[in-house]
């Protein structure tokens, strides 16, 4: 009698300690979760659906999925980045794998090209056409409109083509014709002088820049379309991915200033060209490959697009040719051919890489500047870019074993994503759009050092924050730089409010947002977070989230169910939603020629979200915080258990499973504790 008193005694105790338990772990609950998204409605016992929920296990372990989920997803971050699906339903349905370019074709008048120009700049005659009689003209630029020609040469298999880099080509051989344009890099004399004349720092050799900017591809799409370029990128050459870099302004114009004088267009001097006032970009842009060519660099910068060149379609473009080796001047000859994308037999594109890794080869001894922007295979296209991802990784992989990445910082990126109407109305598309690919890969020789260490850790640090192309110009002048910057200058967290371009390579601050990094509210990709029990639909939604959870718990506990109660859904503490700014979806295009004012009459729904709930079940008094991702086109979410994490202390309610099953031990509430 004694003893079952006692045991009632304790049971009174254990339920009070219980009772107040729960309310404290309740207020604890409150407290972490802003008041205007909490809920304290209990769930209604009306039956409504869970969402089908597809289960991922990225990682089972308990520990790390709680600074995971923390860690992403903090109220307090100042940005925060989208995460997109690459495969996301909006979209994927314009991807598709493009036939192969045919440069060669079969039963056509196409056939091997006649004369091309070896890596010695010699020009070589195919086997077939050894006895033709060739000549070429060599052409210069006059401007950016116009070129001049020499008088015909007459050449032969194995001639020196170092009049100039350029030339048009014409062969006869009996009754048959060929012509072509060839392009070449040919070692300048004054450049090597230049260099030599600089006095730099012997102890520190200067790192080149090689530079490949692509047209109109997301982050996401550069994976779709270039999968081998980037497991290259990633796997060998430690490229950082950079998942914050966002645009500042439309188009190919707006990504290419910031990065290459830290302004914008509209801070610059006037230079649009239907301005009768408008000045020659050279003349009143502080172009930074200026920067280096004075400090001794070989500079190259190159386009594919003769028509719709970056500082030439809508600009005044250049008074004088802006660097070493500058390629407008022959793509205005190559865009009289037929097919763009071939240069006869030979995939223009292949031709792009063999003169980048030329450049780089003649001016060996010295330190280079390369800054390429190809647009023909990506511009307006979403797939055709696929073509050139071998080519490319083979460019990549021949570089490396060459030895010509040795002292070099390699960047791969794009402009800015597709905008083409149809991809622009979603709303990946219009997150992709402002989150174009940006890769960067340091040299081994600089990171073995205590500088390159420090600046190597800043840079993956950085891969999640966000990123503009301001900043690509701070982190150019770091290179330019680098042997006058102490070491411990990479120590210090950079000044966001006060500073628009930050180095990459230097710290820069978890808080940074968009007004700190000159990224405009329709422009800025970071997401808000909004709550997401505010009306009647947004409280159902929430709920069938919130269920959808509860069993896919469940059926983790299946296996053990012998052990483990099942549970159910008792509150939803609160459910909030990551979405962009309203700006961003209501960009339809822009008002003027310029691309400065922005349409945003558009009406882009949400199609997808990340939301963070926090629910309380029973029995026990376990609270859940999770991260899931809902389509709302599928009306499915997916679940990564990596992401769900036990808010409170879940005490001894597992005992029964905690020596078995360690994960389990996170929803387990055995029997014999209810
Ligand atoms: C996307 O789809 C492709 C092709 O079906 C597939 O191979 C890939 O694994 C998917 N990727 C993701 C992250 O779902
Ligand atoms: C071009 O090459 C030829 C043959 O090697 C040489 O005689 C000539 O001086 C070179 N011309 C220039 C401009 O370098
Ligand atoms: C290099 O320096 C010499 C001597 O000062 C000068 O005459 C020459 O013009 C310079 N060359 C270049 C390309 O700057
Ligand atoms: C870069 O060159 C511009 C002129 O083109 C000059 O105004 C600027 O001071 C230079 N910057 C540095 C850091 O040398
Ligand atoms: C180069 O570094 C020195 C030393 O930190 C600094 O005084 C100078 O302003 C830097 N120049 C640029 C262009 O960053």
């Amino acid at each position: 009698m004694a003893s079952l008193v006692f045991r009632l005694r304790q049971l009174v105790i254990v339920g009070v300690l219980l009772v107040a338990g729960y309310f404290l772990v309740l207020s604890l609950g409150f407290e972490n979760t802003p008041s205007e998204f909490v809920n304290s409605n209990r769930i209604s016992e009306e039956d409504s659906n869970p969402v089908k929920t597809i289960i991922l296990h990225s990682d089972k372990d308990i520990g790390a999925s709680k600074t995971k989920s923390s860690k992403n997803l903090e109220l307090n971050q100042a940005c925060n980045i989208p995460k997109l699906d690459i495969n996301g339903t909006e979209v994927i349905g314009f991807f598709k794998t493009p036939a192969p370019l045919k440069c060669q074709r079969k039963n056509s008048r196409i056939e091997d090209n006649w004369v091309f120009v070896d890596m010695d700049g010699k020009l070589r005659f195919t086997e077939k056409r050894k006895q033709a009689s060739c000549k070429i003209k060599y052409l210069w630029r006059k401007n950016d409109e116009e070129n001049r020609f020499s008088d015909d040469v007459q050449i032969f298999d194995g001639f020196q083509m170092n009049g100039s880099d350029y030339a048009t080509v014409k062969c006869i051989k009996g009754f048959e014709k060929w012509n072509s344009v060839l392009w070449d890099v040919n070692k300048i004399a004054e450049v090597e002088e230049r260099a030599k004349n600089v006095s730099r720092n012997p102890e520190e050799k200067s790192l080149n820049v090689y530079f490949l900017g692509f047209d109109s591809l997301s982050q996401m799409s550069y994976r779709r379309k270039l999968p081998n370029t980037v497991k290259f990128l990633e796997e060998t050459m430690e490229s950082v991915v950079l998942n914050g870099y966002n645009i500042v302004g439309d188009g190919t114009p707006q990504a290419y200033i910031p990065i290459l004088t830290a302004q914008t267009e509209v801070e610059l001097p006037l230079t649009r060209k239907r301005y009768s006032n408008a000045n020659y970009v050279d003349d009143v842009y502080p172009f930074i490959w200026k920067n280096f060519s004075d400090s001794g660099y070989a500079t190259m910068y190159a386009e594919d697009a003769f028509n719709i060149g970056t500082f030439t379609y809508r600009l005044k473009g250049f008074r004088n040719q802006p660097t070493d080796h500058y390629t407008r001047t022959v793509f205005k000859e190559l865009e009289k051919n037929p097919d763009w994308n071939c240069v006869g037999s030979i995939p223009l594109h292949r031709m792009w890489f063999q003169n980048a890794r030329k450049f780089m080869k003649v001016y060996s001894d010295i330190p280079r500047f390369l800054m390429m922007h190809q647009s023909l295979l990506s511009h307006d296209d979403v797939n055709l870019v696929q073509v050139e991802d071998e080519d490319l990784t083979a460019h990549l992989k021949q570089m490396k074993e060459e030895g010509l990445f040795d002292d070099s910082v390699v960047i791969l990126m794009a402009d800015h994503g597709h905008r083409f109407a149809k991809l622009r109305e979603t709303h990946q598309g219009q997150l992709e759009e402002r989150m174009p690919f940006f890769s960067i890969s340091l040299p081994k020789s600089l990171k073995n050092t205590e500088k390159g260490k420090k600046m190597w850790r800043n840079l993956k640090e950085n891969k999640e924050k966000l990123t503009s192309p301001f900043d690509i110009h701070a982190s150019l002048m770091d290179i330019l730089n680098l042997s006058k910057i102490d070491e411990n200058e990479f120590e210090i967290e950079q000044d966001a409010k006060n500073q628009r371009s930050l180095s990459i390579f230097r710290k820069i601050p978890e808080k940074r947002n968009c007004e700190n990094a000159g990224i405009e509210a329709h422009w800025c990709t970071c997401l808000l977070w909004k709550n997401a029990l505010e009306n009647e639909n947004d409280r159902k939604l929430s709920e069938r989230l919130a269920k959808g959870i509860v069993k896919a718990i469940n059926q983790e506990l299946e296996p053990e169910i012998k052990l483990c109660a099942p549970l159910k859904l008792a509150q939803i503490l609160s459910s909030k939603k990551l979405l962009p700014d309203s700006g961003v979806l209501a960009y339809k295009n822009v008002k003027d020629n310029d691309g400065f004012v922005p349409d945003l009459s558009g009406n882009t729904h949400a199609a997808f979200a990340h939301y963070q709930l926090k629910i309380r079940t029973t029995p026990g008094v376990a609270i859940y915080e999770a991260t899931i991702f809902y389509d709302m086109l599928k009306d499915e979410m997916k679940l990564d258990f990596a992401s769900i994490s036990h808010v409170n202390k879940f005490g001894n309610t597992p005992h029964c499973i905690i020596d078995r099953n360690y994960y389990l031990a996170t929803f387990c509430v055995c029997y014999d504790r209810i």
